[in-house]
Parts: C-alpha cells; sequence; structure tokens
C-alpha cells in the first residue's frame, strides 16, 4: 500500500469485481481519459481506477469537433500505447462509430481484435436497448463491456446538440430503461454522460453495477473526466460539469515561450550542456 497526493494505493490489478467491491463499499471511482503511454503512466502510478482510451481521441489528438470519423485502428494504436503505460489501472477502449452497431457478430469481432492487439481490459459501448444483443455476445465470449448512456457523443447529428439529456419525463425514463437493458445484458458498468443529477441517482440505487459520470452529479459511484480538460490544457471547452485543477495550457505556453527566448539569446545550450 502507498500512498500518492491524497489517494490510497494498493498495487493490485483494478478489474471488474474490485469495481463491484468499491460500489458495495460505497468507495468512490476515480477515473481520467488517456491516449497515450506518457499520460497513462503518471494517471496510474497516481492511482487512478480505470483509465478510457476515449473516441475523444478524435477531439483531443485529431483535432476533430466530433467523435465519429476515429477508426478502430486508431482505437487499436492508441490503446496499445495506454496498455504500455499503465499496470495498475483498469483500461477501457471505447469502441468506435460504426464498429459494433451492424451486428452482434461484427461489434464482437471488432471487440475481439481490440483486445487482442491492445492489452486492455474491457471496451465501451454507446447506447441502450439497441446493442443489448451486442453486449451480450461481446461479455459471454469473455470480453468486459462498459455501456454509456445520456449524451453519447457518436449520436451529435441525431441529437443535433451537446445539451443536457434526460430532461423531461420520457427521455429520463428511456435513460433509466436502458440502463436495466444494459446490466441485464452483461455491462460491467455504465457510464452516465450530462444527465440530471436525480436521475442518475435514481440509476446509480436501482443498478448493482457501477455508474460513472460525467456532468451527472455527485450520486454516482466514480467520476469521469478527459484528462486535458481536468488539467486545463484545453482551454475552448469550459461546460460547467469540468473542475479544472490547473492551467496547463498557460503554463506550457510559457515555458515554450523560456525556452524560445534561451534559443535566441544563444544562453542554451550552455557550456555543461555541451560536449
Ligand atoms: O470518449 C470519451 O472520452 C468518453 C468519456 C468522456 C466518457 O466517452
Amino acid at each position: 500500500m502507498s500512498f500518492t497526493g491524497t489517494a490510497q494505493i494498493s498495487s493490485r490489478k483494478i478489474t471488474t469485481q474490485t469495481l463491484r467491491n468499491m460500489k458495495k463499499l460505497q468507495e468512490r471511482i476515480a477515473c481520467l481519459t488517456a491516449y497515450d503511454a506518457l499520460w497513462a503512466k503518471l494517471f496510474d502510478e497516481a492511482g487512478i481506477e480505470v483509465i478510457l482510451v476515449g473516441d475523444s481521441l478524435g477531439n483531443v489528438f485529431q483535432g476533430l469537433t466530433t467523435t465519429i470519423p476515429v477508426t478502430l485502428r486508431q482505437t487499436i494504436y492508441h490503446s496499445k500505447a495506454v496498455a504500455n503505460g499503465a499496470s495498475r489501472a483498469m483500461i477501457v477502449a471505447d469502441m468506435p462509430f460504426m464498429t459494433y452497431q451492424i451486428t452482434p457478430q461484427e461489434a464482437l469481432k471488432n471487440a475481439g481484435d481490440i483486445m487482442k492487439e491492445t492489452n486492455v481490459n474491457a471496451v465501451k459501448l454507446e447506447g441502450g436497448g439497441r446493442i443489448a444483443d451486442a453486449i451480450s455476445l461481446i461479455t459471454t465470449n469473455g470480453i468486459p463491456v462498459m455501456g454509456h448512456l445520456g449524451l453519447t457523443p457518436q449520436s451529435i447529428n441525431q441529437f443535433g446538440s451537446y445539451r443536457a439529456r434526460g430532461t423531461n419525463k420520457e427521455e429520463a425514463e428511456q435513460i433509466f430503461q436502458d440502463a436495466l437493458k444494459l446490466q441485464e445484458a452483461g455491462a460491467f458498468a455504465i457510464v452516465l454522460e450530462k444527465i440530471p443529477a436525480d436521475l442518475a441517482k435514481r440509476i446509480t440505487e436501482a443498478l448493482e453495477i457501477p455508474t460513472i459520470g460525467i456532468g451527472a452529479g455527485p450520486h454516482c459511484d466514480g467520476q469521469i473526466l478527459v484528462y486535458t480538460d481536468m488539467l486545463g490544457l484545453t482551454t475552448d471547452f469550459s461546460p460547467r460539469f469540468v473542475r479544472r485543477y490547473s492551467t496547463l495550457a498557460d503554463e506550457v505556453k510559457k515555458l515554450t515561450g523560456d525556452y524560445i527566448n534561451d534559443i535566441k539569446s544563444s544562453d542554451f545550450p550552455n557550456e555543461n550542456e555541451s560536449y
């Protein structure tokens, strides 16, 4: 057992069972995204429990405005890198748009390719009852599945905006029923994105599996943020659910400015930095 910051860390690998036990013990689950080995190693050493190789890599890494163009090959590339960097955290790879919707068999094949090629521990799929058969087939073949309900960014063209979901009675009931269906299909956890806190509470209390919130209030069993938002590396995206723990973008620009100045003034490299 060791301590980093405020986190108490056991060196045991985090598994689906660990997360289920944490829910039972009402111990909150801390999750972040990562897309490469460098950041995965830092988050792993700090004690994060789950690292999601989110398809937000399309926004963060590729500068895209949606996650829709992200491909299976890109997910595999980034997932491999993350798995190389982290040893304790559970690593979950996001299945990209249209890699699991067509048939459950195709979903299983693609989930299998991710697992075989990357060494991650689970996959995540967006959607409710409509993809329950795919989740069921994937999980019965030994691949843990995390669900994702509420604001599901791969459906942005259908939603038309990134507004909160489940804010009216009908939509809230649909999300609640979908959560039950995902649990029934074998999901080990569900991400709840941008839904009212009281709906997330109702779902969390009704499920045996953990809920992981992002913009879903304080009652979820765990929380996740995109790491670049959490660290203030992104500056042009500031929904109220993001808590920024730093303004690293400013810091990086300042330090890069210092480096540039040292080169321009011939201060770098000095004698000690030369052969
Ligand atoms: O792609 C992603 O990063 C996600 C999280 C925000 C939950 O799906």
